[in-house]
Parts: C-alpha cells; sequence; structure tokens
C-alpha cells in the first residue's frame, strides 16, 4: 500500500521575514521534480501569508505551528482556525512537545484543537512522544496510547483520514540524538496498530506517520526506508533551505 510521502519543516521561533520568504524562494527553486512526496513548512504565524504568496503555484503547502481551539472571542495573543485559513494555510501542526511541555498542553486541549481544525478543514499534523524518564522507565508504549487515545476522541474513521501522525521523542527533539530507525519504527508500528484498533486496518494502511527528532540530511535515508515511516518532521535542519532540500530528495 502507497502510502502519501510528506516532508514538513517546523521553523520554530526563528527567521525574519524576509528571510522567511529568501528560505521559500530556494525551497521552491531547488525543488525540481519530487513525484508525489508532499513538502509542508510550518512558518511562525506572522509570515504565514508571506510564505503562502512566495509558495504560491509550488509543490509547497505552508501551515502554522499553533492555534487556539476557538473560532474567535476575548483570547489576547490567541490566532484562531479562521485566521490561519485566511492566511492560506493548509496544515496545522497540533501539540508540539515544545507546545505540550513549554506551554502545558494537554491531551485535551490537543483534543480540542484537532476538532476545531477539521471542522474548518485544515489538516491537522499532530504530534505525540515520550519524554527521557518515560522511555527509561519502559512506559513509552503507554504515553503514545495515552497520547493517541486523548487525540483520536470522538473523531470518526473519516475525519481520521484527514489526520498526520509525526511520533517526535522528545529526547531527540533539538538534541543531535535522533532516534534510531529500529526504535522510531517499532513506534511507528504501535501507532499504526492503536489506529487500527479504533478504526479499522484500512484507516490505519492509509495514515502517514512521521518522524520527527533530529532528522538532518546524514540520517534520513535509514528513516525513511522504514516500512512504517512516510516521512519527517523536521525542526533545525529545516532552517537552512540547502539542508531541507537534501532530506527532502532522499
Ligand atoms: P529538530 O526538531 O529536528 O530540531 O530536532 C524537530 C521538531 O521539533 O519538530
Amino acid at each position: 500500500m502507497k502510502r502519501r510521502e510528506i516532508f514538513a519543516g517546523n521553523w520554530k521561533m526563528y527567521k525574519t521575514c524576509p528571510e522567511a520568504e529568501n528560505t521559500i524562494k530556494s525551497l521552491v527553486e531547488g525543488l525540481g521534480d519530487i513525484g508525489t512526496k508532499e513538502v509542508v513548512v510550518f512558518s511562525p504565524s506572522p509570515y504565514a501569508k508571506t510564505c503562502v504568496e512566495t509558495a504560491k503555484n509550488s509543490p509547497i503547502a505552508i501551515g502554522m505551528q499553533n492555534m487556539y481551539f476557538e473560532d474567535e472571542g476575548a483570547f489576547t495573543g490567541e490566532v484562531s482556525p479562521i485566521m490561519v485559513k485566511d492566511c492560506g494555510c493548509k496544515y496545522i501542526l497540533i501539540g508540539h512537545s515544545e507546545r505540550r511541555h513549554v506551554f502545558g498542553e494537554s491531551d485535551l486541549d490537543v483534543n480540542k484543537k484537532i476538532k476545531s481544525a477539521l471542522k474548518h478543514n485544515l489538516s491537522p499534523m499532530v504530534c505525540i512522544g515520550e519524554l527521557l524518564e518515560e522511555r527509561e522507565k519502559g512506559t513509552t508504549n503507554e504515553v503514545i496510547k495515552r497520547q493517541m487515545d486523548g487525540a483520536f476522541d470522538g473523531i470518526s474513521s473519516q475525519e481520521a483520514l484527514k489526520i498526520v501522525i509525526a511520533y517526535e521523542p522528545v529526547w531527540a527533539i533539538g538534541t543531535g540524538k535522533v532516534a534510531t530507525p529500529e526504535i522510531a519504527e517499532e513506534v511507528h508500528a504501535l501507532v499504526r496498530k492503536l489506529i487500527a484498533e479504533k478504526y479499522d486496518q484500512a484507516t490505519a494502511d492509509i495514515m502517514p506517520i512521521l518522524y520527527g527528532g533530529s532528522v538532518k540530511p546524514d540520517n534520513i535515508s535509514g528513516l525513511f526506508a522504514k516500512e512504517n515511516i512516510d516521512g519527517v518532521l523536521v525542526g533545525g535542519a529545516s532552517l537552512d533551505a540547502g539542508s531541507f532540500l537534501s532530506i527532502i530528495n532522499v
């Protein structure tokens, strides 16, 4: 079964607006024929519209890194799904580990954001992953199950088909300590099994599951070769167009 292959970059809180524009330009120029591969850039919210305009007529889709689940209201500093759509974004990153662990987002927040994104026809890319202490205690599978149960609570199988999962072990994010392809594959297979149990095998077979955490041009090929790894979510190495392009061209 051929699943969608997605290469996503998460720029976090980096770059100025001209830098964002120039990086998208370099990506557009450097992409070449990527076949059926999909490329997504999660830009900082204030630059999303510029990135959308710069990526117009190219295979690059733009997303934002976070949003609130309400449509509007007195929520100072938040961005609504309507605003994300207004900027021309197709994707929304939900439950990134920095949102969960720096800003205290819960599994329930993640679930509400997914439902809100689906309601507004945005594609949610949902991040899950265990902390180092959870891996060392041997509770990785429980953590993944809890996060998956929370994220997909009340989501129909039709809706689930619109969701992309990104497995990002927290100990691998920004640390240079990439998970081995074997460790990543084990969790990806578990995620697919959980989807099959909640919905059915067909839904599980279609869902793209990406790996994230210290992905670099020199470790992409081992990861991407694994059966259940359908692409990657790249932080640091996506800031530079050249290194992101070599990852995409794996
Ligand atoms: P990293 O970040 O590639 O810099 O480890 C990944 C992420 O946070 O999505």
